[in-house]
C-alpha cells in the first residue's frame, strides 16, 4: 500500500511582536489575565497591506527548501484559513501565482481551527490514490485585521495571532513511514458558539449598515462552552487515533496540538495520563494562529530536535464548527 508522508516544513511568522500589555493600551485587560486564562504572553500581526497569501508563500517557499524542491514541482496546493484574502476565490488561488507557477489545481479548506488536519487527511488521501505526488498543504492566518480591540471584542481578541505553516505531502518511500491513520469529526449543533456572522445570505443584501453597526465583522465565542466540549473531545479523538493503529498514548513521542489555549492542553495532556512536556507548546509566542498552528508548531518541534526519524507524532485540532480530529504519523 502507498502511504504518504511529509517531505518538507515550513513556517512564517510576522516580525511585530504584540505582547499583553500592547493589548491593554487599547482597552481593558491585563497581562495577568490574559496569562492566567490563555497563556498567552504575545502575538505576532502582520502589518497594513500584508494578505494572508503573501504569509503562506512565505511559509510555502520554507517548506519548498526543506523537501529540495520548487514550485515547479507541485502538482496540487490546499489552503487552509479562516481569514482570506478576498471572500472569494479561494486563497489557493492567490497564492499560486505568488509561486510563481500556473495550471495545478487549488482548494482551500475552510475549517477554521481543524483546517490543517482536514487539508492534510484530504492531501494523504490524493496521494495514497495516486492522484498526485507533491501537495502543497498550507494554513496561514491573518487574524489582526478582523477583530475588536475593545472591551467588548476583548474576549476573542487577545486570543488570535497571526502566522503561518506549510507541509509538502507526498508518497513514502519505507511503508512504515508516514500518515498512519486521520480521525476527523465535526457537530454542526455547536455552529453559532463560535463564528463570524460577517454577512447573512439569507438578507437582501446580504450585508447592511445596521448589521455592521451591531458588530457582524467581529467574531463571537462562548468561550467557557467552546473550553467545555474541547477537553472532552481532544483526549476522545487521541484515544480513537491511537486505538486504530494499535498504539498506546505511552508510543507518541509527542503530541503536537492546536494551540487555542494552553489551559485546554493541560487539561487534555492530565485526562491522559500524558506528562506536559509531551504535549508541544507555543502558544505564549503567538496565541491562537488556528489553521497555520499546527504546521508552525511541527516545523518549530522539528528544529527543537523534538521530531525524529521513526519518531512517532499526533496531531490534535478542536475549533469552530465545532469541527476536531486527530491524525497519527510516524516521522
Ligand atoms: O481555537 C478554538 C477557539 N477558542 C477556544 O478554544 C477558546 C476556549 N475558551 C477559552 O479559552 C476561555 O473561555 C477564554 C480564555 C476565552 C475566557 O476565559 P474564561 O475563564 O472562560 O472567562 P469568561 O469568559 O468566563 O470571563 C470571565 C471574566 C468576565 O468578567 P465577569 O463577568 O466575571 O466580571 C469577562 O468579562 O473575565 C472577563 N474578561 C476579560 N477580562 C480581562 C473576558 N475577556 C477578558 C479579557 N481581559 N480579555
Amino acid at each position: 500500500m502507498i502511504r504518504s508522508r511529509i517531505l518538507g516544513v515550513g513556517r512564517y511568522l510576522p516580525e511585530r511582536r504584540v505582547t499583553n500589555l500592547d493589548l491593554a493600551k487599547m482597552f481593558d485587560t491585563s497581562d495577568e489575565w490574559i496569562r492566567q486564562r490563555t497563556g498567552i504572553v504575545e502575538r505576532r500581526f502582520a502589518d497594513e497591506g500584508v494578505y494572508c497569501s503573501d504569509l503562506a508563500l512565505e511559509a510555502s517557499r520554507e517548506a519548498l527548501k526543506s523537501a529540495g524542491m520548487s514550485a515547479a514541482d507541485l502538482d496540487f496546493v490546499i489552503f487552509a484559513t479562516l481569514s482570506p484574502d478576498h471572500h472569494f476565490p479561494g486563497n489557493g488561488c492567490y497564492l499560486q501565482p505568488k509561486l510563481g507557477i500556473s495550471g495545478i489545481g487549488c482548494m482551500d479548506i475552510r475549517n477554521q481551527c481543524s483546517g490543517f488536519l482536514y487539508s492534510l487527511a484530504v492531501a494523504d488521501a490524493f496521494v495514497r490514490i495516486g492522484m498526485y505526488r507533491r501537495i502543497l498543504v498550507v494554513g496561514a492566518e491573518v487574524h489582526s485585521s478582523g477583530l475588536s480591540f475593545t472591551d467588548e471584542g476583548r474576549d476573542v481578541s487577545v486570543i488570535f495571532g497571526d502566522g503561518a505553516g506549510a507541509v509538502i505531502v507526498g508518497p513514502s518511500d519505507d511503508p512504515a513511514r508516514g500518515i498512519l491513520t486521520n480521525h476527523l469529526h465535526a457537530d454542526g449543533a455547536f455552529a453559532d458558539i463560535l463564528r463570524l456572522e460577517m454577512f447573512d445570505i439569507s438578507r437582501k443584501p446580504c450585508l447592511t449598515h445596521e448589521m455592521l453597526d451591531r458588530g457582524s465583522l467581529w467574531p463571537k465565542m462562548k468561550g467557557k462552552e467552546v473550553f467545555r466540549v474541547a477537553v472532552t473531545r481532544i483526549p476522545e479523538v487521541i484515544d480513537e487515533a491511537l486505538k486504530a493503529v494499535g498504539l498506546k498514548v505511552e508510543d507518541v513521542d509527542l503530541f503536537i496540538p492546536h494551540q487555542a489555549n494552553l489551559r485546554i492542553n493541560q487539561f487534555a495532556a492530565a485526562k491522559l495520563g500524558v506528562p506536559e512536556e509531551k504535549f508541544y507548546s507555543n502558544i505564549q509566542q503567538y496565541g491562537n494562529t488556528t489553521a497555520a498552528s499546527l504546521p508552525i508548531a511541527l516545523s518549530e518541534a522539528l528544529e527543537q530536535g523534538l521530531v525524529k526519524p521513526g519518531s512517532l507524532i499526533m496531531f490534535v485540532a478542536f475549533g469552530a464548527g465545532f469541527t476536531w480530529g486527530a491524525s497519527v504519523i510516524r516521522w
